[in-house]
């Protein structure tokens, strides 16, 4: 259902290229095994009607991702959890969200089941997703857009903690990202496991 980069760039380069617009705007830290993720999601503007926008903050391994993506290809915005790869698994729960609304996400690991919650003006959603054979070693801050342009930021997140099962201090100032546009990531600090991010602002290509 929703793309995952490995597949996508494979995809895009060979033939999808040519007949569609995809674009990916990432910030992304790199760790062995990453075990949760929290923050706060500020939903940003809708964009224009017509592609397929996908806005997520996730943790990805070699075999999939999992994902609470803001989907707007109905022209509003819905929220939802679910991993996208192998194995395959039904898509979460989830709520409709508005511009300027803050949601909060979880995600954390016990065992191979993922628990994933979302919560917003008092709406809430939880999935818990058995999620064998992935060890995520990837946290993305994504938005990955299809025909549509990115000028519906910024997309800000506050209050982030990725936690791993190595020292933050080993992976927390690491920044990678996708895309040429600005972005600012504030206060990324590492305590134990967690690496602790203030904000992360990703602004209109
Ligand atoms: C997760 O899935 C695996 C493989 O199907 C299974 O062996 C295991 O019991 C499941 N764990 C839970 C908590 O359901």
């Amino acid at each position: 259902m929703f793309s995952f980069r490995f597949f996508s760039l494979l995809i895009c380069s060979a033939l999808l290229s040519l007949v569609s617009a995809q674009n990916w705007y990432t910030v992304e830290w790199d760790a062995p095994t990453f075990t949760a993720m929290s923050g706060d999601m500020i939903v940003p503007k809708l964009p224009q009607p017509g592609g397929t926008p996908y806005v997520w903050p996730g943790v990805q391994s070699g075999n999939g991702v999992l994902q609470a993506v803001l989907d707007g290809r109905s022209g509003t915005w819905w929220i939802g959890d679910g991993f996208f790869g192998t194995p395959s698994l039904p898509w979460g729960n989830g709520f409709n969200v508005n511009p300027g609304d803050t949601v909060h996400f979880t995600f954390s690991l016990s065992g191979t089941t993922w628990t994933c919650t979302l919560s917003s003006n008092g709406k809430s959603a939880s999935t818990s997703l058995n999620i064998t054979g992935n060890t995520m070693n990837r946290a993305i801050f994504a938005a990955e857009l299809y025909d549509v342009p990115f000028n519906f930021g910024p997309i800000v997140y506050r209050n982030v903690k990725i936690t791993a099962s190595t020292p933050a201090s080993q992976w927390c100032g690491g920044i990678a990202h996708l895309g040429s546009y600005p972005f600012t990531v504030s206060g990324n600090t590492a305590s134990g496991n967690t690496c602790n991010i203030a904000s992360i602002t990703q602004n209109n290509a």
